[in-house]
């Protein structure tokens, strides 16, 4: 073992070694500062207003446990979190501003090496592009999913339930009251949304980068084998430390490479993509939207869970696991990148049974042969868009319809349901302003809800456009991550109602059939000026004047690579 980098702040006899020693030794064992025992921040984002993150705690003390039993010091260290269903005006406006703080209190601290307790939807990319600017030993513990949901004896998903349900109330085929009553049917534990949403998805994307103690992801938030595996992390960090495995170590180009294959093969989130481009900008690895889909589009789709299918993360955990799924497709990984445990990922996949092929299909009868997250480019993104073809309505895949245009979501529930819109099924719904600068967060809300007259003609599903994302619970033929987003001039901004666009998603194509001439006499509309407009100070105003496009990860643009855990200035 080289020597800590906490010793930076402990070791020596001068009085700036006494003043850190003295102040953190509060019963402390005597050896805890000589050199030889790691310390182990364990960066938690529990919290009481992040509910999917609340057991943290719990799992921190468990960690603690490992940690002390190989020797460490374990320290707790609350950090920023995120919790995506309450969080204004969206968790992803403050998920950089998470790994910004994180990445500073990691840096600016005696820390040797990190557990990473993260859970709901960014807080996993938030600690990951965190400790990748930072660069020293890290492992992740997600949190785990919550138990299955069950309504009027059918599986409820969180988020995808809430979709599915509201739509029957607007539709007139289910009463508000049964509507309300189904909450408590739906969260019933602690836990993470349970669906392949996006929390599942960064927990499995987590465990494909190697950085998790593979097996762990998606073990279920109330499962006494999340606190052994816990445990078990614990003593792990310490051996990271001892071994000098940072991240960089672990997380490759090629580490991506199984990521991708792993979030096709489990029909995972689209917000996987930003998340995953932010991650590799902090470690300086190129990742593009176009490996998404090269790599992405032979996989098959074998897991069926909501909201593209029918179960949860506890039927996949009890069906053998993201491991048995990973199984099934192993020929399709890369085998050379290591784990946190310094052995390939494709080590851990011998003998993986699946035992429930309704949950996890047999290689030769995907769900979807082709399930991978596919990119669009045309005039009307020239960076690129994507969509989840895989959630979408085969029937809509190829597709020409008339706009019909909304500046904004405000301006979207304004009009939605005026029985005077000029929509037929056939139209396209275009919602802009919604792109990491332009709202500013670049919000879920590209899984527009039907109009009212719409849904009451039995249809369920339209081609919906936007440069905003979509909730990982959430469903249908929607592409999504316009790039360059309306606010940053893209071709979105001067499209008009009655427009054709023309979609061809198995030739990856998305055009606005609008002469190039005609094009450049339009101005953008002014109503997409307001949101950004009024970010005038504080986070907001930072961010809008330094954040990327989603085709890049949507990160700050002075937050891209690492500041390294070097600080020599001492603070008195
Ligand atoms: Fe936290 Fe879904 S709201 S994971």
């Amino acid at each position: 073992m080289t020597e800590l980098r906490s010793q930076d702040w402990y070791g020596g006899e001068g009085r700036d070694g006494y003043i850190h020693r003295a102040w953190m030794r509060r019963g402390l064992p005597e050896d805890a500062f000589d050199g030889k025992r790691p310390q182990i921040a364990i960066a938690n984002t529990a919290s009481d207003l992040t509910p999917c993150n609340m057991h943290l705690d719990e799992v921190m003390e468990s960690v603690k446990l490992g940690v002390a039993e190989a020797g460490g010091i374990a320290l707790d260290l609350p950090v920023v979190s995120l919790g995506e269903t309450l969080v204004r005006p969206t968790a992803m406006l403050w998920r950089n501003m998470a790994a910004m703080a994180m990445e500073e209190m990691f840096r600016a601290n005696p820390i040797d090496g990190l557990v990473l307790l993260g859970g709901c939807d960014k807080t996993i990319p938030a600690l990951l592009m965190a400790a990748a600017s930072v660069g020293i030993p890290a492992v992740v513990v997600p949190g785990g999913p919550m138990m299955n949901g069950m309504f009027r004896g059918k599986r409820m998903g969180c988020g995808t339930g809430v979709w599915q349900l509201s739509e029957e109330v607007r539709a007139g085929t289910l009463s508000q009251e049964a509507f309300l009553a189904s909450d408590r049917s739906m969260i019933r534990s602690k836990g993470h949304c349970n669906t392949m949403g996006t929390a599942s998805t960064m927990a499995i994307m987590a465990e494909a980068l190697g950085m998790t103690i593979p097996g762990l992801a998606g073990t279920p938030a109330p499962d006494a084998r999340l606190l052994e595996a816990s445990q078990a992390t614990g003593r792990l960090a310490v051996e990271l430390v001892r071994e000098g495995r940072t991240i960089a170590d672990v997380i490759t180009k090629e580490s991506f490479h199984n990521a991708i294959v792993a979030l096709a093969v489990c029909g995972g989130s689209t917000n996987a993509v930003v998340h995953l481009m932010a991650i590799a900008g902090r470690l300086g690895i190129e990742l593009t939207l176009e490996d998404f889909d090269r790599i992405g589009a032979e996989v098959p789709l074998l897991v069926n869970l909501q909201p593209s299918g029918s179960y949860l993360m506890e039927d996949l955990y009890n069906a053998g696991g993201v491991l048995a799924v990973l199984a099934q497709v192993r020929d399709l990984l890369d085998p050379t990148p290591i784990t946190v445990t310094g052995r390939p990922l494709v080590d851990y996949l011998d003998d993986r049974d699946v035992w429930n092929d309704e949950v996890i299909a047999p290689r030769e009868e995907p769900l979807i042969a082709g399930a991978g997250i596919a990119v669009l480019r045309g005039n009307l993104a020239p960076n690129g868009a994507i969509i989840k073809p895989s959630a979408a309505s085969a029937h809509l895949l190829q597709h020409r319809g008339k706009a019909v245009v909304f500046d904004s979501i405000e301006d979207f529930h304004a009009r939605v349901d005026d029985p005077d819109l000029d929509v037929t099924p056939d139209s396209v719904l275009i919602l802009r302003g919604c792109g990491p600068m332009g709202y500013p967060g670049m919000p879920e809300v590209a899984n527009l809800p039907l109009p009212q007259k719409i849904l009451q003609q039995g249809v369920r599903d339209m081609v919906r456009i936007s440069d905003g994302r979509m909730s990982g619970t959430a469903y249908g033929t929607v592409v999504l991550h316009v790039a360059p987003e309306a606010a940053a001039g893209g071709t979105l901004a001067l499209v008009q109602d009655g427009d054709e666009i023309v979609l061809d998603v198995p030739n990856r194509t998305i055009e606005l059939d609008v002469p190039a001439d005609e094009l450049a006499r339009r101005t953008p509309s002014p109503a997409l000026v307001a949101g950004y407009a009024s970010a005038t100070r504080g986070w907001e105003r930072l961010y809008i004047e330094h954040v990327q496009g989603a085709d890049t990860g949507a990160d700050l643009d002075f937050l891209v690579g690492a500041s390294g855990s070097e600080v020599t200035r001492e603070s008195h």
